[in-house]
Parts: C-alpha cells; sequence; structure tokens
C-alpha cells in the first residue's frame, strides 16, 4: 500500500516536472503560432525594407532581450496596456488597447524565449539610473523629445504622442538599451524611427539621458 502510495506520488511529481519542461521549452512554438504574425524576431532590422516593415503589424522583438525587463514583459504579456498612444505604423488612428492576452503558462514561456533575443551592440550592466540637470536640459528644452513622448510630471501626463509613451520606463526598459538606440538608432529601427541624435549629442550626454529616462515612473 505504502509502496503504491509512492509510486503514486512519485509519477505525479515527475508529470508536474514534465509539464513545467514542456512550458520552458515551448515559448518558441507558442511565439510562432501566435504572435510571429505580427512580429519579426529575426534581424538586424537594417535588413529589412519598409514592404518588410509594413507587412507586419507590431514592433520587431528581434532584440527583445536587451530592450526590456523581464518582470515587466511577464506581467505585460498577461495583461497588455497600450505603449504606443497611437496605432503602431499610424499617426491619425488611436492604439485600441487590443493586443492578444496569454496565459500566466504561456506568458512565462514567452518571455524565456523573448529574454533570450539580445543584440550584441547592447552593453550590459553600464547605464544605471540616475537624473542629472544636464539630461533634464535635453530631455525637457534643448532637445524636441517631449513633442513626441508622454512622460508623467507629479502624476500628470504632459507630452506628445506620436512616440511611444516613456511613463513607467524604470520598470519596462533597460537603460543599456536606451543608450544604444540613442547611440545607433539604424540597427533597431531602420524604417520607422525617431530623428537621430547620435551626432546632436555627445555619447556623455546620451548615456545621461538614457539615465535619467530610466528613472522614469
Ligand atoms: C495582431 C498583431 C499582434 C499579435 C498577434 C501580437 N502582437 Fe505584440 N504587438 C502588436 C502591436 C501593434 C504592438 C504595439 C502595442 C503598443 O505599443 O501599445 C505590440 C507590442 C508588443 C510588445 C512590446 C514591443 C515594444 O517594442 O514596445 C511585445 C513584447 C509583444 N507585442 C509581444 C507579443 C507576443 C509575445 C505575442 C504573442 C502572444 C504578440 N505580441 C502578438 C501586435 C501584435
Ligand atoms: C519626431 C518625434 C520624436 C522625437 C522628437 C523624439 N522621439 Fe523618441 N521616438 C519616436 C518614435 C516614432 C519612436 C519609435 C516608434 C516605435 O517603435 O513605434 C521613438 C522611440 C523612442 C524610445 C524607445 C521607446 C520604446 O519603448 O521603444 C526612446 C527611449 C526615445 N524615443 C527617446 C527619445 C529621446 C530621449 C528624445 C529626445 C532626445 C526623443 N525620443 C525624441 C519619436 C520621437
Amino acid at each position: 500500500m505504502r509502496l503504491l502510495a509512492v509510486t503514486v506520488s512519485l509519477g505525479a511529481a515527475l508529470l508536474v516536472m514534465t509539464t513545467a519542461n514542456s512550458y520552458a521549452a515551448g515559448g518558441d512554438a507558442i511565439f510562432k503560432k501566435s504572435c510571429a504574425s505580427c512580429h519579426y524576431t529575426d534581424g538586424p532590422a537594417k535588413e529589412k525594407t519598409i514592404a518588410d516593415q509594413l507587412a507586419k503589424k507590431g514592433p520587431e522583438l528581434f532584440y527583445a532581450g536587451s530592450k526590456f525587463q523581464k518582470a515587466w514583459l511577464a506581467a505585460w504579456l498577461q495583461n497588455p496596456k497600450p505603449i504606443r498612444p497611437m496605432k503602431y505604423n499610424s499617426l491619425t488612428e488611436k492604439n485600441k488597447g487590443d493586443h492578444p492576452k496569454s496565459s500566466a503558462g504561456d506568458a512565462a514561456a514567452l518571455t524565456d524565449f523573448l529574454m533570450g533575443l539580445t543584440s550584441p551592440e547592447v552593453k550590459a550592466g553600464v547605464i544605471k539610473p540616475a537624473e542629472s540637470p544636464q539630461a533634464k536640459a535635453i530631455f525637457n528644452k534643448k532637445m524636441p523629445c517631449t513633442g513626441c513622448h508622454e512622460f508623467s510630471l507629479k502624476g500628470e501626463l504632459h507630452g506628445g504622442k506620436s512616440g511611444p509613451s516613456l511613463v513607467g520606463v524604470s520598470k519596462r526598459l533597460n537603460p543599456d538599451w536606451i543608450y544604444a538606440y540613442l547611440a545607433n538608432i539604424k540597427v533597431f529601427k531602420p524604417v520607422r524611427d525617431m530623428p537621430d541624435f547620435s551626432s546632436a549629442l555627445s555619447p556623455k550626454e546620451m548615456e545621461n539621458v538614457a539615465a535619467y529616462l530610466a528613472t522614469f515612473e
């Protein structure tokens, strides 16, 4: 009797382990089935044409592991809220906020898969979140960043709507990716990009701006 009970619980434990493993291994399969119609995972994007880009309804994800924070990604996939106030690839249509939702299990597997997609252009562990008077002046006055990007000041929304919202960047984006993006934008966004600031700003200024955005609540 006791032996049987041990065998049964061992069997159950094995079953649980296999299920957990098949979830962890299945992120790429789930992605192919449910996500690949709207997102590229092959890069670098500079090899894509405008027609390729327009064929996909969502942003490219080939550097998702360098761009996003893991905890944010796992939570967002289960409860996706609009990031871009306007629909992707449109400046006139409002974002309907109808991104597909994933179950907790799928979101975990997809997060493992996406966090494995990193870019060699992003040097990890260099930029730490920090405010500086220089970065504040660049973002708010010297450069037109706030004309296109929403941000929150004392709980109130300010700024434009044509670019992605920068509200909550401290939890969403990796500061090293923000720097790499500002410094070398064509690698990440060959087609629909924002203005290239890499000649207007020095590397140190871009580092400070990346560190500053990484403090945004
Ligand atoms: C019908 C098209 C469509 C499908 C299917 C789709 N997405 Fe998206 N996805 C989008 C659009 C459009 C956005 C931009 C949303 C925004 O900015 O608010 C987006 C944004 C994202 C982002 C944030 C990207 C960024 O750079 O800000 C991630 C991560 C993501 N999707 C993952 C997934 C995963 C994983 C799946 C499969 C479960 C999936 N998507 C399925 C259209 C789609
Ligand atoms: C003319 C409009 C415009 C201006 C000015 C502008 N941006 Fe952008 N920005 C964009 C667009 C468009 C995107 C990318 C759109 C996309 O991925 O869908 C973007 C993307 C970004 C991203 C990545 C956000 C994400 O979640 O993918 C960051 C960070 C950023 N901009 C910071 C800045 C900073 C800092 C400045 C000023 C130095 C600036 N932007 C100026 C339009 C602009």
